[in-house]
């Protein structure tokens, strides 16, 4: 929906993920929905295609799947770099920040001072805000920043606030090393600690990152999510997204099991979070790479796409709550059937061949029962991605072994594992495959998994085997249109 047919169809471009056309990005930032725009904040450095001083890059889109790259929204000052966080639509003027009538959206993020870093103080990460009035094109940052100011602790960043009934209050979720901390607010300016979870729950492999808290509807139930990204320490090693459940009464969080679950069990989806003001739906995307290798994959003229955004659900198995995501339904506006096929007895069958498919796709099906299966994605250079299901230990897998070029660091070329929750007699899978990438959603979404690859040409060649025997009820590979023509 842009001119940018010149510029985004370089090998590894993302087709239907959101890239910025140059330099580095990290997470998400700010996602807010507001006047029939979807927002997109994202961490930039536009100096370079590796990490490097933090602002707030920014993208709108008005149906979740074609984006428009914009100017920068927030640029580093005196306070420091601009870390990631969150952004509210301030309906009822609580901070004041309105005028003539016009509804602030007000950012609120970490602002991070690596001078005070380097010169090795404790209290370089304090949380400041900034409001825009014309939604979102120009942003003016709060003369009273910071507005929480760090008591000591070196990882105090990235806030997520949002309006809680309960409290008749702003909440702020921070990630505080390897705990949360929730504030709250009547203004979004003046913080007062509520209380702090987690020291002793959940992977502490790494620092917590990146929070969200929010609630689910089960049936008629309210569960509160929240959200803690970590790096290191995911199931399949770097960062990942874990999540607790639970009830947030608008003090305290309270879990309601102690298992350590992964939204996301594969490598490459990292400080995920949710839009705010999208109402009881929520919306999911996250950053589709992992520190243990983001700043040096083959990539140079940008580094870094988001996952697609993915809807969260939530469901019961084995008396414990799970969420669940699935590609939002606005994809399907540019998803076209491309073959579908019933009842396909999968001992050795190709599905589709070089020729025909050029662009991203989704690959979804059903089968009779739980049996062992796997899917090689191929191309003419003989890379391979293979993606299946394993009974003997019930789980998912993604091999990129050879899946196209690894060397920039060992570990990538490696198979990653997720486990079935699912208790139903037959699988579902849904695959999107885009140029550099792979997102698999199992069991409606109750196990999911995201992995990027660098192959020569896009893995267009599909072949199902199954020494099981499995019987692919239905079959449906869709072509997806890129976004960017
Ligand atoms: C997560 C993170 C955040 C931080 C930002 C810096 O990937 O480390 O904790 O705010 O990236 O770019």
């Amino acid at each position: 929906a842009q001119d940018d047919t010149a510029v985004y169809h370089e090998q590894y471009r993302p087709q239907i993920h959101f890239s910025p056309k140059a330099h580095w990005m990290n997470d998400p930032n700010g996602m807010v929905y507001n006047e029939g725009v979807y927002h997109l904040f994202f961490q930039y450095y536009p100096g370079a295609s590796v990490w490097g001083p933090m602002h707030w890059g920014h993208a709108t889109s008005t149906n979740l799947v074609h984006w428009q790259e914009q100017p920068i929204a927030l640029y580093p000052d005196s306070l420091g770099f601009i870390f990631s966080g969150s952004a509210v639509v301030d309906k009822n003027n609580t901070s004041g920040f309105g005028k003539g009538g016009k509804v602030p959206l007000v950012a609120i993020y970490t602002s991070h001072d690596t001078a005070g870093e380097r010169a090795g103080r404790n209290d370089y990460e304090n949380q400041s805000i900034a409001y825009s009035l014309d939604n979102g094109k120009t942003w003016t940052k709060y003369s009273g920043n910071p507005v929480v100011k760090n008591p000591g602790i070196r990882d105090f960043r990235d806030p997520k606030v949002s309006w809680n009934e309960a409290a008749n209050k702003w909440i702020m979720t921070l990630a505080t090393k390897d705990r949360i901390t929730f504030f709250s607010s009547p203004d979004l300016k003046n913080w007062t600690k509520e209380s702090e979870f987690g020291e002793k729950l959940g992977a502490h492999g790494g620092v917590w990152e990146c929070p969200d808290l929010f609630p689910l509807d089960y049936n008629g139930q309210k569960v509160w999510v929240l959200i803690v990204n970590i790096n290191p320490g995911g199931p399949n090693g770097g960062s990942a997204t874990q999540y607790f459940t639970g009830n947030f009464d608008g003090h305290t969080f309270t879990p309601d099991d102690t298992t350590t679950k992964w939204l996301d069990y594969g490598p490459d989806e990292y400080a995920g979070i949710t839009w705010s003001n999208t109402g009881e739906r929520k919306i999911f995307l996250g950053w589709m790479s992992n520190w243990e290798y983001a700043n040096v994959v083959p990539t140079e003229k940008w580094r870094s796409a988001t996952t697609i955004p993915r809807e969260l659900g939530i469901k019961k198995i084995n008396n414990q709550f799970l969420v669940t995501s699935q590609p939002v339904k606005e994809l399907n506006s540019i998803t076209k059937p491309f073959t579908t096929l019933t009842n396909v007895k999968a001992t050795d069958y190709t599905v589709a061949s070089t020729t025909k498919l050029t662009t991203p796709y989704k690959l979804s099906l059903t089968t009779d029962a739980v049996k062992d299966f796997s899917i090689t994605f191929s191309n003419k250079s003989g890379e391979q991605l293979v993606i299946g299901f394993d009974k003997a230990t019930n789980q998912y897998y993604i091999d990129r072994t050879k899946a196209g070029e690894s060397s920039f660091k060992q570990s990538f070329a490696a198979k990653t594992v997720a486990p079935r929750f699912a208790q139903k007699a037959s699988i579902d899978l849904v695959l999107i495959i885009d140029a550099a990438s792979v997102e698999l959603f199992a069991d409606s979404g109750l196990t999911t998994m995201t992995a990027i690859f660098f192959p020569e040409d896009l893995l267009n060649q599909i072949h199902v085997q199954s020494t099981g025997g499995v019987v692919l009820k239905s079959l449906q590979l869709s072509s997806m249109q890129s976004i960017w023509k």
